[in-house]
């Protein structure tokens, strides 16, 4: 039996890799350590948390659709995650549940990594306004981003989107728009430091792109949240566009979650990277 125990919580939650990356992070500072999928249904989040803290799990991570839920069920609730409106992170500190979200740092460091950009004073745009672009465009205003564009095929949910970053940082510029105003978009996109696709849209390869083409313009900095490759990066990258995909987000909101479980300092990016590579790899090829 390994000496600590952590989990991911989802439904489903079986093609994830994060296993593969937090135990080479584990091993890599010398930890006897697992790291289990833990498939649950909404109805039995509650008593799937509370089983976890009584068996003395050390931490967990949660992903869809429970992030929002497990807000509900932690005894605090850290500055990231009230920003996020949800959590990823649980830290169980002897039976007191700490809740935190490290989307917001995932998608910084992964801007960082690829663009050189960092949060003060930059421009995004994000392309969609459910629950990745709230966990993340709320945390970049709140961190000294000058404007965020919110374009999303519901208006009243980009709305609300705003509202949340409007009470969390006043002085950040928000601006609201849908997909089919295409004029107003490409004013924005000159002005924008990076676009960030952030819907559900290319998760499968039979969906469409998930931004018009004559959108991209060269040189303009592309990020797809989607840890695989998708139709958009490939034209981004064909029309001259920077594209990059969401593996380095999914690895530092993971790399995040470890320093926080273990407080290892540096954490252990260059073998969380490699296993993540390798794990993603050997699924492409199934
Ligand atoms: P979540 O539960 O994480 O918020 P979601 O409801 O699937 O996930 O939506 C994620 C984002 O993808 C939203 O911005 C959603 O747009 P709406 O708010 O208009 O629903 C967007 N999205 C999902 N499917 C889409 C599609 N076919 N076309 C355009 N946007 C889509």
């Amino acid at each position: 039996m390994p000496e600590q125990r952590y989990a991911l919580l989802g439904w489903p939650v079986k093609h994830s890799v994060s296993p593969q990356m937090q135990e080479a992070g584990f091993r890599a500072i010398g930890l006897d350590t697992a790291y289990e999928l833990v498939e649950v249904p909404p109805e039995q989040l509650a008593h799937k948390v509370r089983e976890l803290t009584l068996r003395r799990y050390r931490g967990w991570n949660i992903t869809v659709p429970h992030k929002q839920a497990m807000l509900r069920l932690v005894d605090v609730v850290e500055p990231a995650a009230a920003l996020a409106g949800s959590i990823n992170t649980v830290v169980n500190a002897d039976g007191r549940l700490v809740g935190h979200s490290t989307d917001g740092y995932g998608l910084a460091m992964a801007l960082r990594e690829a663009f050189g950009l960092m949060l003060p004073k930059r421009h995004f745009l994000f392309w969609g306004a459910g629950g990745a672009a709230r966990a993340t465009s709320v945390y970049f205003a709140a961190s000294g981003a000058r404007a965020i564009t919110l374009v999303n095929r519901t208006r009243e949910r980009a709305a609300a989107l705003a509202d949340a970053i409007r009470a969390a940082a006043p002085a950040c510029a928000v601006t609201v728009l849908e997909p089919a105003e295409t004029a107003a978009i490409r004013d924005r996109l000159d002005d924008v430091d990076a676009l960030i696709q952030a819907t559900s849209v290319g998760l499968h390869a039979a969906d469409p792109i998930a931004i018009p083409e004559e959108l991209l313009r060269p040189g303009l900095n592309v990020m797809d949240m989607i840890y695989r490759p998708t139709r958009l990066l490939e034209r981004a990258a064909e029309l001259g566009c920077r594209a990059v995909d969401g593996k380095s987000m999914l690895l530092y909101q993971g790399v995040r979650s470890f320093e926080l479980w273990t407080g290892a300092q540096p954490p252990p990016v260059a073998a969380m990277r490699a296993a993540l590579d390798a794990a993603l790899a050997a699924q492409a090829r199934l």
